[in-house]
């Protein structure tokens, strides 16, 4: 066995290989499957680089159209999983929501099947729960709050269906647009906190179900993808004591008490700018006039990035600029991480395929600190 070592929170620790995605800090570069990720979200929509998440090439115009179509024929949810989502407890998360009926889906397969971890079967339970998770997610929500269930609309594509789903009304092409890049930005992005859940509990051979929901409970929690919800409520949170001329006395005095500032940081990136986040901010102007307080909220934004470089250093996450431009699209806040989740479930399925395809199961050991030689 190779020498043990300790690094708290695995900083810097491999912990697989993978032919997916890799974090390519010294050019600056998320490699998916071989391509740049910024790349693909500036030239091929979420459905195409979903494709190549799962099967490693860029479809062709053939393989594209049934893929599309796959999405479309199982987008509709089955009539059982409407009347769960009217029994769940109303204060409910959604993204507790959406594990709920992530493991309510594994038991509508049928138990022999659910045993089969090859490929052909993973992947296509995978592409089954990526077209579902739209319409999971967007009448999790609507139940939660008493409105109307919204049905998958098949004449849609993926993003658009999705956000059609989520605002209850026919978005226009450059909300679309600006939606479907922010999805490809979120798809996939090596192995953050959620990722390595999901191979941990692949790890066992337990089913793909159960590595998607272990990774919605990781994504779920503020210091990964909830980020994008708590950047909203900050800015609007300034924009409500003072606007943008007061956002640099907010940080300041938020950075005094020790407090973090969500949507800053990142394990891997530490003090670069996350490429996903550069991307994302060049579509922010653009959307401001969306919304009256927009510009306030698009100066606020700008403000807090200017205060948090020059007292931390920290640069934003891909989470930062999602928030806001989520916010000015007229998305509810508590949907952020939920979209977060349905994007990355692309991504989540990969890894469930490789892990399964190539496993050793995850068992680490520990520095142990407490008590020995006690006696009863
Ligand atoms: C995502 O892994 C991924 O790839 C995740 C993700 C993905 O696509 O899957 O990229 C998505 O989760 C993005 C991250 C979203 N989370 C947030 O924005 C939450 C706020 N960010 C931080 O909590 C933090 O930056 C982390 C969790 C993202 C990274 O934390 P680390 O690597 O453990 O860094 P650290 O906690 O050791 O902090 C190092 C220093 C500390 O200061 P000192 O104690 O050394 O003086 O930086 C400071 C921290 O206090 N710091 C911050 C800060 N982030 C780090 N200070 C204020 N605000 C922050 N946001």
């Amino acid at each position: 066995m190779a020498q043990a070592s300790y690094s708290p929170g695995l900083e810097g620790v491999i912990a697989t290989t993978t032919s997916i995605s890799y974090l390519d800090t010294e050019h600056e570069q998320i490699v998916l499957r071989g391509y740049d990720l910024i790349e693909l979200a500036r030239t091929k929509r979420y459905t195409e680089v979903a494709y190549l998440t799962l099967y490693g090439h860029l479809p062709s115009a053939a393989e594209l159209a049934g893929f599309e179509g796959q999405l479309r024929e199982h987008a509709e949810l089955p009539g059982e999983v409407y009347r769960l989502l009217d029994l769940l407890p109303r204060r409910m998360h959604v993204m507790d929501a959406q594990r709920t009926v992530l493991s309510f889906l594994a038991g509508l397969e049928d138990p022999e099947s659910l045993k089969d971890t090859s490929v052909e079967a993973n992947l296509r339970r995978g592409v089954r729960v990526l077209a579902q998770m739209p319409a999971v997610t967007a009448n999790a929500y609507r139940a939660l709050r008493g409105l109307p269930r919204v049905r998958p609309d098949p004449s849609l594509g993926f993003s658009e269906g999705f956000l059609y789903m989520l605002l209850g009304s026919r978005p226009d092409p450059d909300a679309v647009r600006v939606f479907d890049l922010t999805l490809v930005c979120y798809i996939e992005h090596e192995m953050p906190n959620s990722t390595f859940a999901a191979r941990v509990i692949a790890s066992t051979l337990s089913d793909l179900y159960g590595a998607v929901v272990g990774a919605a409970a990781s994504l779920k929690g503020p210091l990964h993808g909830g980020a994008n919800e708590a950047v909203a409520h900050m800015l609007l949170d300034i924009l409500r004591h003072g606007g943008a001329d007061a956002a640099e006395a907010y940080v300041v005095e938020r950075l005094r008490r020790g407090e973090r500032i969500m949507g800053f940081g990142h394990r891997v990136y530490m003090r670069r700018y996350d490429p996903r986040a550069l991307l994302m901010r060049e579509f922010v102007p653009q959307l401001a006039a969306r919304r009256p307080e927009g510009e306030e909220l698009v100066r606020i934004h700008q403000t807090v990035e200017r205060v948090m470089h020059r007292e931390k250093g920290l640069y934003p996450n891909a989470d930062y600029p999602a928030g806001l431009i989520y916010y000015l699209l007229g998305i509810p806040i508590e949907l952020y991480t939920p979209i977060f989740l349905v994007s990355r479930t692309a991504g989540l399925v990969a890894h469930v395929v490789e892990q399964h395809a190539h496993n050793r199961l995850f068992r680490p050991r520990v520095l142990y600190e407490g008590p020995r030689g006690l006696r009863p």
